[in-house]
């Protein structure tokens, strides 16, 4: 495949070499193009010998290749790490003052994948993030940077994603993306490992790659005012590690991320929400592109009536305060409602947290609940003070709608999460047969 590897002048522009290394070594043909700014970071010579190919990153080098519109033109896949601040801007108000730029505004059809990387205080300015968004309002992937330690002593979200992260995500979005009709077919490599199904694919395509998968995950807060809620004990390690295995099988990951103790992984989109109407509006939003939708957050069933504007004081003249609670809307049966209505070919995995007592064990409890739902899968844990919430392992049974035998699984919550995708990577691959 012809790639063209963009590099951004951030201080991650050295991690990018291993990158297209990794490019390379699976036989790609990658043109290097580093912004000038770039250059002051990783010489040209290093692009070239690694590559192959001569650099520039000027328009008005090897002219008569008319490469600011050849380079575009012949791209099968355009990956650009580090993106910087000022590359994201540029590229999102479409100038070509340099030649990536240029290569980027010819890139057509050609799928788009970018991997900011910058301070944490660049990466969340508004201007920022109103560029990605118009970005991938516009087709390009942009990955949600790393959290962790960045280039002087502080660190957050903002982090160059591990070269391996990135090709793992470019390899999945090419292999997602389709020629239109008339354009130049794909290097068969990519092309023929999907013409000839999932079985011949496992070592080159990831199962879910492709597809969207969108995951709730952590605990929603309902507020009584403006300091207190209504929270539960959900830290959201089980759906960042369901966003994490979802990702490593190839998947566009989109975390809808409710109050967690966790750190979301490189790679994701995440969208922040607190409340259950927050999450559910953000999950009927998400769920209208996604393949796969998987509601693992724990979501309060009943919030305050009414939110005190003002705090509410404790006061001798006045009785106590008593709290009145409203349900709170059913997402996952209305997700299910929304996805039939459409006739959308798409597969909703439930969580439910159980409790038994005497009136009936938890899987009792949980076959009732996927009746009441009707989701695909319904994925069952026991729950208690020392039991699956904060806790680093977690046993879960699968229940399936289809009444199938019902699939334990248990270890650490990156281990059930790896049994959850494999089974949707199963139930996906039986319902769509192999072209
Ligand atoms: C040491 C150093 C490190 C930098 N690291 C980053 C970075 O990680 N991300 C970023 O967006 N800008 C970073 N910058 C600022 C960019 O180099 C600057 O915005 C430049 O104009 C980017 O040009 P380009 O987008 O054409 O590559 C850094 C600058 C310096 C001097």
């Amino acid at each position: 495949m012809r790639i063209v590897l963009g590099v951004g002048g951030g201080i991650a522009a050295y991690k990018v070499a291993s990158l297209l290394r990794l490019f390379t070594e699976a036989g790609h043909d990658v043109t290097v193009i580093p912004t000038e700014a770039a250059t002051r970071f990783v010489g040209v010579a290093t692009w070239e010998a690694l590559s192959g190919h001569p650099v520039s990153n000027s328009v008005f080098d090897a002219v008569h290749t008319v490469n600011h519109v050849r380079l575009g033109h012949e791209a099968e896949l355009i990956v650009v790490a580090p993106a910087t601040a000022d590359l994201l801007a540029r590229a999102a108000t479409g100038q070509a003052d340099d030649l990536l730029t240029n290569t980027l505004l010819m890139a057509g059809d050609c799928p788009v994948l970018m991997a900011p990387a910058m301070h944490t205080e660049m990466w969340q300015h508004p201007a920022t993030q109103a560029n990605v968004e118009t970005l991938r309002s516009r087709g390009v992937t942009v990955l949600e940077p790393a959290s962790g330690r960045l280039t002087g002593a502080d660190s957050g979200p903002g982090r160059l994603p591990e070269p391996e992260a990135i090709f793992t995500a470019a390899m999945a979005l090419a292999a997602a993306t389709v020629p239109s009709a008339g354009a130049p077919a794909a290097e068969p490599d990519v092309d023929a490992v999907l013409a000839a199904g999932p079985s011949a694919a496992p070592s080159v395509v990831p199962p879910l790659a492709g597809l969207t998968v969108t995951v709730s995950a952590g605990g929603t807060r309902e507020p009584l005012d403006p300091v207190r809620f209504l929270g539960n004990r959900s830290s959201g390690k089980q759906g960042v590690a369901l966003a994490a295995a979802a990702l490593e099988a190839g998947a566009r990951v989109r975390l809808l991320a409710a109050h967690m103790e966790v750190p979301v992984p490189a790679g994701v989109e995440v969208v922040q929400v607190e409340t259950a109407l927050e999450l559910r509006k953000a999950a009927l939003h998400a769920a209208a592109d996604s393949n796969v939708v998987i509601m693992a957050a724990a979501v309060a069933d009943f919030r305050p009536a009414d939110v005190s504007g003002t705090k509410i004081k404790k006061r001798d003249d006045v009785a106590d305060p008593v709290i009145n609670l409203v349900r709170n809307p059913d997402i996952l049966r209305e997700l299910v409602e929304v996805r039939d209505a459409a006739s959308r070919d798409q597969l909703i995995v439930g969580f439910a947290a159980e409790t038994g007592d005497a009136g009936g064990d938890v899987l009792e409890y949980a076959r009732a609940k996927l009746r009441r739902k009707a989701c695909d899968l319904l994925v069952v844990n026991q729950v208690g003070r020392d039991l699956v919430f904060g806790e680093d392992t977690n046993s879960v049974v699968i229940l399936s709608r289809d009444g199938s035998e019902p699939q334990e699984a248990s270890g650490s919550k990156s281990d059930v999460a790896a049994a959850v995708i494999d089974r949707i990577s199963a139930e996906l691959s039986r319902a769509v047969p192999p072209a």
